[in-house]
């Protein structure tokens, strides 16, 4: 039986697993997908063993989409660019490093008939998905991206890659349509500190967490007459790119798909 993993550090708030065995059941594949918890030091024999072929594939999330990379063969365009890999692929003898993050980010917005183009955005912090998202925005064709991180610095370093963002002191917030939380800070169901009360109604307020299914950050939105939405369907579309990349199939996303999700 063919085995896929995830790695990362904290592990244990990942749903992967049960959506990648969902799918994996559905479509009659003899494949199992578990997540592990790793620390550095053990990113590189995990990826011999991909090589070695005791692992199929591998998708990696928070802290080592980055720390990855010097142990793969080659990387797609949108790896390359964003310095960020969640999904390892072997193929034809070679690890190759790809980021389905990407076609997730996209989907999701798409799927949430939010109008993107020509709008504001600002984002808080700084982390490994942070890249994707920008690549996406501007791909979408959004006017301007401000960026905010508490260590000022790690947003300041998106700008050699990304040269038209605008960077902001963390506890600054400018005008905007949509703003994304990228911290981890709903993952701990942490308070972001931040005051929203001058930033007007009817914003798109998005958190890349999922888990849970509504951060403070999304309450708070809600509360002062905005939208919120969480990252479950970017996390189910960058999971259904993996997928299709794996096993050449594409999966169901309905609302057994959520169901799945929700079931915890
Ligand atoms: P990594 O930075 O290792 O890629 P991440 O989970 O993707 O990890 O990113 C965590 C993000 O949440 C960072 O932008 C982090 O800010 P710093 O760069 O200053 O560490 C942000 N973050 C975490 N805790 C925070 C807090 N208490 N207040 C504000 N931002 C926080």
């Amino acid at each position: 039986m063919k085995k896929y993993i995830v790695i990362g550090n904290p592990i244990n708030h990942s749903l992967s697993p049960k959506l990648h065995n969902h799918w994996l059941k559905q479509n009659n594949i003899d494949a199992s997908y578990d997540k592990i918890k790793l620390e550095e030091d053990e990113i590189e024999e995990i990826i011999q063993d991909i090589k070695k072929q005791k692992v199929a594939g591998c998708n990696i999330t928070v802290p080592y989409k980055k720390k990855v990379i010097p142990f793969l063969d080659s990387l797609s365009l949108e790896a390359e660019k964003t310095q960020s890999v969640n999904t390892i692929v072997f193929e034809n003898g070679s690890l190759v490093g790809h980021n389905t993050d990407i076609a997730g980010f996209a989907k999701a917005i798409e799927n949430l008939q939010f109008n993107i183009k020509g709008k504001k955005v600002f984002i808080l912090g700084a982390g490994g998905v942070v890249p994707s998202i920008i690549f996406t925005l501007n791909k979408m064709g959004v006017s301007d991206i401000t960026i905010s991180n508490r260590t000022r610095q790690k947003a300041e370093n998106f700008k050699k890659e990304f040269e038209n963002l605008k960077i902001l002191d963390w506890g600054d917030i400018p005008v905007f349509d949509l703003i994304i939380n990228a911290t981890s800070l709903g993952l701990k169901n942490e308070e972001i500190g931040l005051d929203f009360n001058n930033v007007g109604r009817n914003k798109l307020f998005y958190d890349v967490i999922y888990n849970p299914s509504e951060t403070n950050f999304l309450k708070k939105a809600k509360k002062l007459g905005n939208y919120a939405e969480n990252g479950k369907l970017m996390f189910v579309y960058q999971a259904l790119e993996a997928f299709k990349l794996w096993h050449g199939i594409e999966p169901k996303v309905d609302k057994e798909t959520i169901r799945v999700l929700e079931n915890d």
